[in-house]
């Protein structure tokens, strides 16, 4: 009886796979689990048996059973899935409602700065992430050993070369060197934005992050002067903040690459203290020098802001870390 239940499963295997219909799918069954079935013929033989090989034959009889159940089973729903397809598309099912995407608040914000600045006839470029520590600092006029390079902690790159003064690399602090690439490649007057993403070597805490975003600015030209600026951030952040009366504050800063350089403070509807949101100022003699432009000829602004101080002021966020987190929690409050 078991070489029996033994070509059972080894016709049953050959059989199977000719079935190429709901119909010989059907013939099928009915041969191998049917009454008259070769199965329960064994299955009826069994109450001769003694009770021990009834134990042993009748487990292995199950198994066999339970197999072509099984087999069967996947055959039909592999079967009713290629009929469906190819007879019919049922119309009346219910439909399946499709999830799409959308940007996160950074990209949002970052795109929305750039239509404003876009409208006053601004360009956006873009730069390296690497950068070499000439354009991230040195061009900018702040040479190593000046204090100054403390404003920055820096994610230096590991050197690929070990040559004593080859150039050093790191992961730019800042937008500006953009601003020195740019005007090397190019011819005043021009007006740019320089959106990206930044590094800094930092404690992270609710209002620092080791990366972030900023947007740089620069306008150069003849005569253009800080009262040229003063109108044009006005315009943006007004626009930017959707608040026409918003109040500004210029207060005097320092950053090497230029002079003077300013801290913009604002004070929309409602504020109830001023809110640092930029730093600028006119850009430094030595810088244009540097870039081969004759600063008696030519003059310009330079601005930097935080794409995510901007995001966090416009919609209420109390934390940076949100927008890298990962939370879907947090992003998906801002779909649009
Ligand atoms: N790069 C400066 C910073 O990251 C901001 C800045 C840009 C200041 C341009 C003046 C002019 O702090």
């Amino acid at each position: 009886m078991l070489d029996k239940l033994k070509t059972i499963k080894t016709s049953f295997q050959q059989d199977i796979a000719a079935a190429a219909d709901l119909e010989q799918w059907e013939a099928m069954r009915v041969k191998y689990l049917g009454r008259k079935s070769q199965l329960s013929e064994v299955m009826s033989m069994m109450k001769t048996l003694s009770a021990e090989q009834k134990r042993d034959i009748g487990k292995q009889a199950n198994e066999v059973r339970l197999y072509l159940e099984a087999v069967l089973e996947d055959m039909r729903n592999a079967l009713e899935a290629k009929g469906a397809h190819a007879n019919q598309i049922d119309v009346t099912r219910p439909g399946v409602k499709t999830t799409a995407g959308h940007l996160h608040p950074l990209t949002r914000v970052e795109d929305e700065i750039k239509r404003i600045f876009l409208s006053m006839n601004f360009s956006v470029v873009e730069g390296p992430e690497v950068e070499t520590e000439h354009y991230n600092f040195d061009a900018l006029n702040i040479p190593a050993n000046h204090p100054a390079r403390e404003m920055w902690d820096t994610f230096w790159v590991k050197p690929g070369s070990k040559t004593a003064g080859a150039p050093r690399n790191l992961l730019r602090t800042h937008t500006s060197p953009m601003q020195i690439r740019y005007m090397e490649k190019h011819t005043p007057p021009f007006q740019i934005i320089v959106p990206g993403r930044v590094f800094r070597y930092e404690a992270t805490d609710a209002s620092h992050e080791i990366n972030f975003y900023q947007m740089e600015g620069l306008m150069v030209g003849p005569d253009v002067s800080l009262a040229n600026f003063k109108y044009i951030i006005e315009e943006f952040f007004k626009e930017f903040f959707n608040d026409p009366d918003m109040q500004f504050r210029f207060r005097p800063s320092y950053f090497p690459f230029v002079e003077p350089g300013v801290e913009v403070d604002i004070k929309r509807k409602g504020d109830s203290k001023w809110l640092e949101v930029m730093g600028a100022g006119m850009v430094h003699r030595n810088v244009l020098k540097a870039v081969g432009y004759d600063p008696n000829i030519v003059q310009g602004f330079a601005f930097g802001m935080g794409t995510d101080r901007l995001a966090m002021l416009k919609y209420k966020i109390p934390d940076i870390r949100f927008f890298y987190n990962g939370d879907l929690r947090f992003i998906k409050q801002f779909k649009k």
